[in-house]
């Protein structure tokens, strides 16, 4: 007889309360996409090695294909969706775009998350604190140059300068 290792969970994402039945050892990052469908999340090695699953967990950030979804439970997940507010970009997202920051744009949304994270802790950042706030996220389109000078361009406007 096959049994159902089906959980019920409740996953807070971006402020808001998705409830979700679930394996127990189903990923946060397939959970998100398929289950909650916010797709913004991408997923590139599932290894861990990438950083394209990042998303913030009560703002630290957490590459979602190796973390269990039952282990977010009780927890607030912020993905990129959760980025827009009133409609209107958040200024990392504007200043990537305005860089050129973006090409193929399968890292970007990681990258918003690890630099949202960064700036959090740390409001005026050198480019070495950059450069290893971002260490976890890979892009092979950029060469990582723009998207540096949009995170210090972030920190500048969060700062009010
Ligand atoms: S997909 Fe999670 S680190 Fe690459
Ligand atoms: S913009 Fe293509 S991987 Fe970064």
């Amino acid at each position: 007889m096959s049994q159902s290792l089906d959980r019920d969970l409740v996953l807070t994402v971006n402020g808001i309360a998705y409830p979700v039945s679930v394996d127990h050892g189903r990923n946060l990052l397939s959970v998100l996409r398929t289950e909650v469908g916010l797709t913004g999340t991408k997923e590139g090695c599932d290894d861990c090695e990438c950083g394209a699953c990042m998303v913030l967990l009560d703002g630290q950030p957490v590459n979602s294909c190796s973390y269990l979804a039952a282990q977010a439970v009780g927890r607030e997940i912020t993905t990129v969706e959760g980025m827009v507010r009133d409609g209107e970009l958040h200024p990392i997202q504007r200043n990537l775009l305005e860089e050129g920051g973006v090409q193929c744009g399968f890292c970007t949304p990681g990258m918003i998350m690890s630099a949202t994270a960064l700036l959090a802790r740390t409001p005026d950042p050198t480019d070495e604190d950059i450069r290893i706030g971002l260490s976890g996220n890979l892009c092979r389109c950029t060469g990582y140059a723009k998207i540096i000078a949009a995170v210090r361009r972030t920190a500048a406007d969060l700062r009010g300068e």
